[in-house]
């Protein structure tokens, strides 16, 4: 079902199951080349299409998730990933050698969700239905004419038309922290990547003063 129409030529629609393979294209391109933790890391693109794929499949699978589309080239050009908290006790179906070269973004993000999840905006709902905001990409042919926004828009709105409470998102970078912000989300917490320890090393430093915005949206 298409959801709106940016431009003549652009779609948004929710992701589904024949989605995922365009879906995992956009977004594992987007990371590797663009996202400033995956690039810090150096994660290449054979790996972290692994990891993208299984963010798909999830994101699929919960139905709150918008691909765009470009209906000249019927070919995704940008996906907003997110999933339903907790609707996944299985750990994703990911290598252990790929898993840990994620393992210093893991413990960031985590670490900034924690920071949610003991707020008292949290605590103070019990039984609050989450969702997760997860990738966020766009084809860079596309970028800066407002798709990222407009797709993020749409995952909320559905979140919302489904019912949930709150939607979460860690912004890694500072165009998306842009996104969250014009979309009326609220910053709860945000962290600079050259202070981030781990280990006794800072796996981010070179990315110096730029940081991760932790950001959430109350729906009811
Ligand atoms: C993030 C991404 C999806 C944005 O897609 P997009 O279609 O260009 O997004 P939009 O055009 O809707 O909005 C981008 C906003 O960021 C702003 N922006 C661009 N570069 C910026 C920068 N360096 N610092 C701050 N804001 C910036 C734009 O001006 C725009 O805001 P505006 O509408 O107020 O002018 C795209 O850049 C991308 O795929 N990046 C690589 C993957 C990534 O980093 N994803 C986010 C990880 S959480």
């Amino acid at each position: 079902m298409a959801i709106s129409a940016l431009a003549s030529s652009i779609q948004f629609r929710t992701m589904e199951a024949c989605d995922i393979d365009g879906a995992t294209d956009i977004i594992s391109k987007a990371f590797t080349q663009r996202e400033p933790l995956t690039t810090c890391l150096g994660i290449p693109r054979e790996k972290d299409f692994i990891k993208a794929r299984a963010v798909c499949q999830l994101a699929a699978r919960d139905g709150v998730s918008v691909v765009a589309l470009d209906t000249t080239s019927n070919k995704i050009i940008g996906v907003a990933s997110s999933i339903i908290v907790n609707s996944n006790p299985e750990p994703l179906d990911i290598p252990t050698e790929v898993l840990k070269m994620y393992e210093p973004i893991y413990a960031l993000i985590d670490k900034m969700q924690k920071v949610f999840h003991d707020s008292p905006t949290y605590k103070n709902n019990p039984g609050s239905k989450v969702i997760s905001a997860m990738r966020l990409g766009v084809h860079p042919k596309y970028t800066g004419r407002g798709i990222g926004t407009k797709l993020r828009q749409a995952t909320t709105d559905l979140a919302q038309s489904r019912g949930f409470h709150f939607v979460t998102a860690v912004a890694t970078a500072p165009e998306s922290q842009r996104i969250y912000q014009k979309l009326g989300f609220q910053q709860l917490y945000d962290f600079k990547y050259c202070d981030f320890e781990m280990k006794g090393n800072r796996p981010f430093a070179q990315l110096g003063t730029l940081s991760a915005e932790l950001y959430y949206k109350k729906l009811f």
